[in-house]
């Protein structure tokens, strides 16, 4: 495995209580894609085009042409994206949105764009809203032709986009197939994934998790004691949803299990409902065969009932409830992990370090992230994390506090280094 220290993410600090590397979690920006919008029938694709960059961890602010106005609202693309439309109507009170626009975006993304857009880009017409930030940009653009295929074998079309080309200017497509004029041919807008791994791409985005099939565990177990009560705990399930988005930007193949969880599931991810602790096990074991990881962000309940009633039990004085331990789910896992990575949790509120690494070796983990419950600022539901990731080879490394999807990024960095590690091993 690579040394630790050859990393630029990491600093050594010298023994510091166990601890030898600090990471820089907090300075991962989030990117900002303008999506500019164009008068197509493709327009109602540019939607899922803005949801799934979304989840690629990409901020995207949407701009939209008058006729694009006519095929889909900006009142969709707002809701979407979380973020104002602009639009040649509204430029939410900025009399140089063009310019705030143009200077914000780290990639202009043109989808579906029309044969009008181009030729206007190609000449350097600048008469509209986007039109005016494209010219007013110097960020990279890709541009998505959507079009009949004759329009754009057409010699103007066919010189505009030589012209953008030498340029610089990216194309995704055309695809060949049925266009919205009913006719077949080269002009439809290329798949959404093909957008989304050409802006990666673009933005040096890490894909360093590309086709890694990650099972992700998120929430906390419910073990039930009658039909209406349950022994649980307060996990939240937000640190084990930041892990699944994160893993999925940069290219895993995420399966989530989630046991109870206050925060909604990511969409786009296969979602696993298992509440009691059997249950997981019963999803992991079904799964397990058919991945190469297992990151086990569940508080997994360490009791269940022995003997829940079926029914409501009565008020009465006093209800004695006896608790049998459940299964360790990771630590089974960890005797028959061959060759997959796996990565557990440790909430702690003692002397974390030694106790993280007493779990490490005794449940056959090759990473364990540890966390102090304790803290009310990074604990149970809160919105950041501060943790200390621990490999099998010692390296002990402290991530600042950070919001949870920074830190998320900070434990798959490790992960990555050891799936390249492994894929290294396996072609060497
Ligand atoms: N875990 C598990 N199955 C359990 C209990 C825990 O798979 N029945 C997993 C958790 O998801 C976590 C790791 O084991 O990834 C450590 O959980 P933690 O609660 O910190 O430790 P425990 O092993 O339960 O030990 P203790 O509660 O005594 O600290």
């Amino acid at each position: 495995m690579r040394n630790a220290s050859a990393s630029p993410s990491l600093y050594p600090i010298g023994p510091r209580q166990g601890i030898l590397y600090v990471c820089n979690a907090t300075k991962r920006m989030k990117r900002n894609v303008l999506l500019g919008v164009t008068g197509g029938v493709a327009a109602y694709r540019a939607c899922d085009l803005a949801r799934r960059l979304m989840e690629s961890g990409i901020a995207v602010t949407v701009v939209m042409t008058r006729s694009a106005t006519r095929f889909v609202t900006p009142l969709t693309f707002a809701a979407l994206t979380g973020n104002p439309v602009y639009t040649d109507d509204d430029t939410h009170d900025d009399p140089m949105a063009h310019i705030t626009l143009a200077r914000k975006a780290d990639l202009i993304l043109v989808a579906p764009a029309t044969a009008n857009v181009l030729g206007k880009l190609a000449c350097g017409v600048a008469d509209d809203l986007l039109t005016t930030t494209l010219v007013a940009g110097n960020a990279p653009i890709i541009v998505v032709p959507a079009m009949n295929s004759q329009m754009w074998q057409n010699q103007a079309v066919v010189e505009n986009v030589a012209t953008l080309r030498a340029r610089g200017v990216r194309f995704v497509g055309p695809a060949e197939g049925l266009l919205a004029c009913g006719e077949t041919g080269e002009g439809k807008m290329a798949p959404v994934e093909e957008i989304v791994a050409a802006v990666a791409e673009e933005l040096a985005l890490r894909r360093d998790l590309a086709g890694f099939r990650l099972l992700v565990t998120a929430g906390g177990t419910r073990e039930p004691i009658d039909a209406v009560r349950y022994v649980g705990n307060r996990s939240t399930g937000k640190m084990g949803v930041a892990l699944a988005e994160a893993a999925q930007a940069r290219g895993a193949d995420v399966t989530l299990i989630a046991a109870a969880m206050e925060v909604a599931p990511p969409e786009g991810i296969p979602l696993v409902r298992a509440e009691t602790a059997s249950a997981m096990r019963a999803a992991l074991a079904e799964r397990f065969e058919g991945c190469d990881g297992v990151v086990m962000a569940a508080a997994v309940g360490d009791y269940a009932c022995a003997d829940p009633a079926p029914g409501k039990v009565k008020k009465r004085e006093a209800w004695r409830v006896e608790l049998t331990p459940n299964p360790d789910l990771i630590a089974e896992l960890g005797m028959k992990k061959r060759g997959r990575i796996l990565v557990g949790f440790a909430a702690e509120t003692d002397t974390p370090v030694e106790y993280g690494r007493e779990k490490l070796i005794r449940k056959n983990l090759d990473l364990i992230v540890v966390n102090d419950v304790s803290r009310s600022d990074i604990g149970f539901g809160a919105d950041q994390n501060e943790v200390i990731i621990i490999a099998r080879s010692g390296e002990t490394i402290a991530a600042p506090k950070a919001p949870k999807r920074e830190v998320a990024d900070a434990i798959l960095d490790h992960v990555a280094r050891l799936v390249a590690a492994r894929t290294g091993e396996a072609t060497a």
